[in-house]
């Protein structure tokens, strides 16, 4: 049977590639890289940048396949379920045309495969399909989470108070209820605008781990027109971006900043 490897790879620095993804990159036979748009040639660049780094391997191949654009007319659950459907039917594709019986094939998955990915899902979707059979292994990897708790030198949590994790757009019509401390991911629609309390902190990170990394944090109120002007000019810079910010608000002085 053919065996699919999901290898989460770290949110954009190299090194954040465990031993166990190294390794299990070095038991594929074929690894899968998605390309298509500016932002996926930064990220497919990286991948191969993994790939030449640590597969010594010389019988794997990598096989790159175009990523189909996610259609935005229409509900954005329906947009997101036809968009899912098209990748399961590449790999389902993939799957039977360049990874033969018994081979092994890996999938590198952008930080963990486990947030806010949605390969896992997908690969269900072929396996659904009923035309290939393949068993499954997950290798965790560096989410941008870790990475931007990392670069800003802060604990994720405060002592015993828990932390959700949610997006721009649900962010942007209301703070979630029963939590002060929140990480916002997949902010297409700049959502720390719309938070009124000016003395929260936010912890704002864009293309954290690579070398395009820049991090901002303070008072809401004092930082968010620089995050906003940054977020511009690093958007028109580099044509896309990437950026994940916790929020924290009723921090005591002594928990606030995190720092030292
Ligand atoms: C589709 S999700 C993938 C998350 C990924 N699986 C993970 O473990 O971090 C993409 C979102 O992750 C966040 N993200 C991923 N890498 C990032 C990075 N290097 N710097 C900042 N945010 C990042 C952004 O919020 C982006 O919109």
């Amino acid at each position: 049977m053919r065996k699919l490897l999901v290898v989460g790879i770290g949110a954009g620095n190299p090194e954040h590639v465990t031993i166990q993804a190294i390794n299990a990159l070095n038991r594929a036979d074929v690894l899968l890289i998605p390309v298509k748009g500016e932002e996926k040639a930064f990220l497919a660049d990286l991948r191969r940048d993994i790939c030449e780094r640590y597969v010594s391997n010389p019988s794997s191949r990598i096989v790159e396949y175009a990523v189909p654009r996610r259609r935005s007319d229409g509900s954005y659950e329906g947009g997101v379920h036809d968009w899912h459907h098209a990748i399961a039917a590449i790999y389902e594709n993939l799957l039977l045309t360049e990874v033969a019986e018994n081979q092994i094939v890996a999938l590198l998955v952008w930080g963990d495969p486990s947030l806010y990915d949605s390969t896992l899902r997908i690969v269900e979707h072929v396996r659904a399909r009923g035309s290939v059979e393949f068993g499954i292994e997950v290798i965790p990897g560096i989410t941008s989470i870790q990475a931007l708790c990392a670069s800003h030198a802060i604990p994720l949590n405060r002592i015993g108070l828990p932390v959700e994790i949610t997006t721009g757009r649900r962010l942007a019509q209301e703070w979630p209820p029963g939590v002060d401390d929140i990480i916002v991911m997949l902010d297409g629609v700049e959502a720390y605008r719309t938070v009124e309390s000016d003395d929260a902190e936010i912890y704002w990170g864009a293309y954290v781990g690579t070398p395009l990394e820049i991090t901002l944090s303070g008072k809401i109120g004092e930082v968010r027109e620089q995050i906003v002007e940054t977020r511009r000019r690093a958007r028109e810079a580099n044509g896309w971006i990437m950026d994940t910010y916790l929020i924290r608000r009723n921090s005591s002085p002594e928990e606030g900043s995190g720092e030292q």
